[in-house]
């Protein structure tokens, strides 16, 4: 049933349109939601070993049960039906299909082979994410993303699922933000597998974006219409004062100019070469690798939650830092909002990064693949979540969306991060993004005011008069 408000009616006061066509959709990944963890053959991946780690994960959280998504999908689907969803943008557990890393497991093919045929029956555009950073521990095991091999073994896993879903997503992404596979990873090891080597770090980036690039190849082979790209978390970066532009221009080719050159240009900046020599950048290169790696992609998925203000290192720190070459740096406030993981609510930032692409990398389709906030929701008296705070971050980050759409950007959709509570990494279950609540006890999920908000934009293909 749906859940758009009755006050939306075909024409009534719509101020901001979007082009016809315009993709409306939510995300979620594998480990965040499915749960189920240990059935039809899936073994571990980096992130079910690394919640296992005493203080690893915020309030000793663990990946089990999910939000028991791989046995409520169609429930979920029907979920998304009710908020008049055009595309889900979900993604592939690689423990799944490719236990261990080794031989293709039918069972876990299954399920995503359910879930998109659930998905177009109810009229949802399926797009996958092809690894959302549950690598197979015992690849981990074996060098994870410090080992060249693992791209190889990426583009094998890739093979087995286009072969057998390419006929129906409608989407493919390679990576989900290879930044944090690398640096929070490998460099400052918040994230699994939990490492504290900027030279590991280092080598990571260079096989994640030969892993994309395989991937791209495989992709085409076994899909060859259909769009695909990557996704990549990209950061306005500015400077606090003229002192601290190095820093700046340091953390912008750490955190956005490394991934997108490689990708859209096939070749690794000048500046960062030189800033990551010491961690050894360049010899991780063989022959060949920039132009697979450059393999033109259809789209670039953009997911963004906020700007970063650079001010230059004080002291060198203690602790492992995210930040290779930059160590130390600072983020200063800009004094705006922040939403419960302390991030900083500037819709205006999305503006300027879409415009950004839009110069230095032309000609490029742009989808939002994730936009979204964490708030302490909480199911009310009544039974109803009224989360304001996450409703008007999405209103205001549309309206940034469609400025930058009247100046010329090819954005051709927008996924909301989440379509459910999650499993938010290191930080555990407290931190709800999800447009529905779950009850992570007995699994009850309840539309959020958001997503009925949501929904109405979707019915309405525009935002309502302000
Ligand atoms: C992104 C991740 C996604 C989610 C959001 C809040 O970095 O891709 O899984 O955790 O942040």
């Amino acid at each position: 049933m749906s859940v758009v408000p009755s006050s939306v009616s075909s024409q009534e006061s719509v101020s901001l349109r979007f082009p016809t066509g315009f993709v409306w959709g939510a995300a979620t990944a594998s480990f965040q939601i499915e749960g189920a963890t240990t059935v039809d053959g899936r073994t571990d991946s980096i992130w079910d070993e690394f919640c296992r780690r005493p203080g690893a994960v915020a309030n000793g959280d663990t990946g089990e049960p999910g939000a028991d998504h791989y046995r409520r999908y169609q429930a979920d689907v029907d979920l998304m039906t009710s908020l008049g969803l055009g595309a889900y943008r979900f993604s592939v557990a690689w423990p799944r299909v490719r236990p261990d890393g080794g031989a293709v497991n039918p069972a876990g093919l299954d399920f995503y082979d359910r879930l998109v045929d659930a998905l177009l029956a109810a009229g949802i555009s399926p797009w996958a994410t092809l690894y959302h950073w549950d690598l197979p521990q015992a690849l981990e095991e074996a060098g994870g993303w410090t080992s060249r091999d693992t791209a190889y073994r990426f583009a094998d896993y890739v093979d087995s699922v286009v072969e057998r879903l390419g006929d129906r997503v409608a989407g493919w992404l390679t990576l989900n933000e290879p930044w944090c596979s690398a640096f929070a990873g490998y460099a400052s090891g918040r994230h699994a597998p939990g490492v504290a080597s900027p030279t590991a770090a280092v080598s990571a980036v260079h096989h994640l974006l030969l892993a994309h690039g395989l991937g791209m190849e495989r992709i085409r082979a076994h899909a060859p219409g259909t769009p695909a790209g990557i996704t990549l978390n990209l950061f306005p970066v500015a400077a606090v004062s003229p002192a601290d532009e190095d820093a700046a221009r340091r953390v912008d080719g750490l955190q956005n100019r490394i991934f997108l050159d490689p990708v859209l240009r096939g070749a690794y900046p000048d500046d960062v070469l030189m800033d990551l020599a010491p961690y050894g950048l360049a010899g991780l290169v063989r022959d060949g690798d920039m132009a697979t790696i450059g393999t033109p992609v259809d789209m670039l998925g953009v997911n963004y939650y906020r700007p970063l203000l650079v001010a230059a290192p004080l002291v060198s720190p203690d602790e492992p830092s995210e930040w290779v070459g930059v160590e130390g740096v600072r983020f200063l406030p800009s004094g705006l909002p922040r939403t419960e993981l302390g991030w900083e609510v500037s819709p205006a930032g999305l503006t300027d990064l879409l415009l950004r692409l839009r110069d230095e990398y032309p000609r490029l389709p742009l989808y939002i693949t994730e936009n979204g906030a964490a708030y302490p929701d909480a199911v009310g008296p009544d039974g109803q979540v009224r989360d304001t705070d996450r409703l008007a971050y999405l209103d205001g980050h549309l309206r940034a969306a469609h400025a930058a759409l009247r100046q010329g950007v090819d954005l051709r959709g927008y996924f909301c991060w989440s379509l459910l509570d999650n499993l938010e990494w290191a930080e555990g279950y407290a931190k709800r993004f999800g447009l529905v609540h779950v009850d992570f006890e007995t699994q009850a999920r309840t539309v959020k005011e958001s997503a009925r908000w949501y929904a109405g934009v979707i019915a309405r293909n525009g935002l309502p008069a302000a």
